[in-house]
This record gives structure tokens, C-alpha cells and sequence, in this order.
């Protein structure tokens, strides 16, 4: 029989989801997380991904304690517990994912026909006696993977929904919401933190209205559930990051802190590859959607205090 879990450990558990494939998920998880950390929250990262792809944005692929999912699969699989890497920025611990991770679908979803509650709060259970070393856990999903993604649902209090603006993109939200809802048998305390737009264009007024209204539509919910802040597109950003192994405002002080224009020009100094000026901007949006991303749950936490 599976233990009954203590929910109020793992009210401060975030799981960022949508079925659909680059939507910035892995970039929300590691910057939300990355932004945080740097401002004293104690935040621990969980990658529920095949394809382990917050290791580029943390830079870690080339550390030897990536096992590429290993213990976070074993631990799904069988219980027993497993301890994230400690310290990846100050902080900051993650539990990698990666390739293990597939065993880990196989497994749970074989356990799912004897025990299909246990398979489902695999994650939860992973968590919680972790959850008090930490103020925010974020759980970044796969894309397709629907084991995993509900048993990452099934841990958390909160779904972040990151979505490209375009109409066929937000048709995938259906989904999402059908997926939340499936789990509130398991998860009651499951809620909608908010849906937050990206790979925005500049001058898109128009459609992130007609955006906004649509996913307010697909939730059953008002306006405010889409997030004030938006993340713009910038490819240049998103590529250097990942080369690097730095997050993005990690790259923006690299950046400013690298040779001016007019010494490149008077052949003074030596232009950096790829350093690209919108990291600046891209950090504020994503600075604003940590902060958001705080607020809401502070608000939150207060209201249901007072209740
Ligand atoms: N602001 C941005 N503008 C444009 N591209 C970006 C931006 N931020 C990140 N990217 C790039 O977009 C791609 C998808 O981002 P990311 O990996 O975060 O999405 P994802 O939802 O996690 O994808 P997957 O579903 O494959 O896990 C990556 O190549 C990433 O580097
Ligand atoms: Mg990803």
C-alpha cells in the first residue's frame, strides 16, 4: 500500500506543463529557479525529462554527478529516496534528468495497473521529505510523456502553462486542462498558477489580446489567468545561453561586463562570440515573470490564511 503523504509539505511545489514540444518550459524552469536562487530562495530543480535539457541551461552536462536520470528514475521506480545535486549555482540543487528517465515511464506505468494512485504520486513521494530544505521546488515536465507528466501534476500545488501566442499552439491547452483536471482526484490541492505568454514578437498587441481571451476561455477562467509578463523571442539569447551553460542574466552580466562597441571598433578589444545585446530584455521579462510567479503565490498563501 502506498503512504499517505503529508500535502502541506509540498505547497510550494510548481510543475511547468504542456504536452507541446518548445514552449519554453526547460527556459522557464531553469531561469524562474536560477532567479531565486540568486535572491536567497532555497530552490530545488527536477527534471522529469528524457531529454535531460536543463543540464545546457545550468551547465552541468559536463559534471560527473549528471547521472542523466538515474536516481530520479531508480527512486520513481522503487521508492527509497535519492539526493539531488547539491549546489549547482548557490542555492540551487537540481535532480537531473535525462535517458533513465524512460525506464522510469515503463516502470511506473507497470506499477500503475496493480497501484494506479501509487504510480501517480511516484513524484510526490519523492518529495516530500525533501520539501522542508527548500522555499520553491520546480518541476520541469516532458513534452508527450503522460506518465510523467501527471505524476508531476500529482505533486504539485501549482501548474505553471507556458504557450506560444499562435492559434494552433493554444489549441494544445485543451489538453493541458483535461490533464490537470484527471488528476484532482489524487492532487485536490492542484491549482493554476497561470499561463504565461512567449517567444512574444514586439509589436503583437493585437494578437496577445485575442490570445489572452482565448486562454481565459480554455481555462474556465478570467484574464488574470494569463501572467502580466511575457517572455520575447530572441533566438540569439536562447543559443548563446545554452552554448554557454549560463542562464540569462548570467549571460546579460557576461555581456555588459564584456568589451564596449567603439573598443571593438578602434580594434582595442576583441568582440565576444555570440553576445547578444537582448539578453538585457530577455532577462527583465523573465525577471517579471519571477516575480509574478512569487506574488501570485504569496497572494495565495495569504488569502488562504485568512480563510
Ligand atoms: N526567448 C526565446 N526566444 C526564442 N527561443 C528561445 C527563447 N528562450 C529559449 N528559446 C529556445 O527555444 C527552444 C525551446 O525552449 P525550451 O527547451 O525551454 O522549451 P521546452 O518547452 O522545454 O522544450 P521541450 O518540450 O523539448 O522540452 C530552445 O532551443 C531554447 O533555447
Ligand atoms: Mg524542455
Amino acid at each position: 500500500m502506498t503512504p499517505t503523504l503529508n500535502r502541506p509539505a509540498l505547497d510550494r511545489v510548481i510543475a511547468v506543463i504542456n504536452g507541446k514540444g518548445g514552449v519554453l518550459k526547460t527556459t522557464l524552469t531553469a531561469n524562474i529557479g536560477g532567479m531565486l536562487a540568486s535572491s536567497g530562495f532555497r530552490v530545488l530543480l527536477v527534471d522529469l525529462d528524457p531529454q535531460g535539457n536543463l543540464a545546457e541551461d545550468l551547465g552541468y552536462t559536463d559534471d560527473n554527478r549528471d547521472d542523466a536520470g538515474r536516481a530520479l528514475a531508480q527512486a520513481l521506480m522503487f521508492g527509497g529516496g535519492a539526493e539531488p545535486l547539491r549546489d549547482v549555482r548557490p542555492n540551487l540543487d537540481v535532480f537531473a534528468g535525462g535517458p533513465a528517465l524512460d525506464q522510469a515511464t515503463a516502470g511506473l506505468a507497470a506499477k500503475a495497473n496493480k497501484d494506479p494512485d501509487g504510480a501517480k504520486l511516484a513524484v510526490a513521494h519523492l518529495l516530500e521529505p525533501l520539501a522542508n530544505n527548500y522555499d520553491m521546488i520546480i518541476i520541469d515536465c516532458p513534452p508527450g510523456d503522460e506518465t510523467l507528466q501527471t505524476a508531476a501534476v500529482a505533486a504539485a500545488r501549482w501548474a505553471l502553462v507556458p504557450v506560444k501566442s499562435d492559434k494552433s499552439s493554444r489549441k494544445g491547452l485543451g489538453a493541458v486542462a483535461a490533464r490537470l483536471d484527471a488528476v484532482l482526484s489524487v492532487n485536490p490541492t492542484l491549482d493554476l498558477l497561470g499561463v504565461v505568454l512567449v517567444d512574444v514578437g514586439t509589436s503583437a498587441h493585437v494578437v496577445q489580446r485575442e490570445a489572452r481571451e482565448h486562454i481565459a476561455q480554455l481555462f474556465n477562467a478570467d484574464h488574470n489567468v494569463v501572467f502580466t509578463a511575457t517572455v520575447r523571442h530572441s533566438e540569439a539569447t536562447a543559443q548563446a545561453t545554452r552554448e554557454r551553460g549560463l542562464l540569462v542574466h548570467e549571460l546579460d552580466v557576461q555581456v555588459r561586463k564584456g568589451p564596449k562597441w567603439y573598443d571593438i571598433r578602434r580594434g582595442e578589444a576583441q568582440a565576444q562570440p555570440l553576445a547578444p545585446r537582448t539578453a538585457g530584455s530577455v532577462a527583465d521579462d523573465l525577471q517579471a515573470i519571477t516575480q509574478e510567479v512569487v506574488a501570485r503565490i504569496t497572494a495565495a498563501e495569504k488569502q488562504s490564511v485568512r480563510a
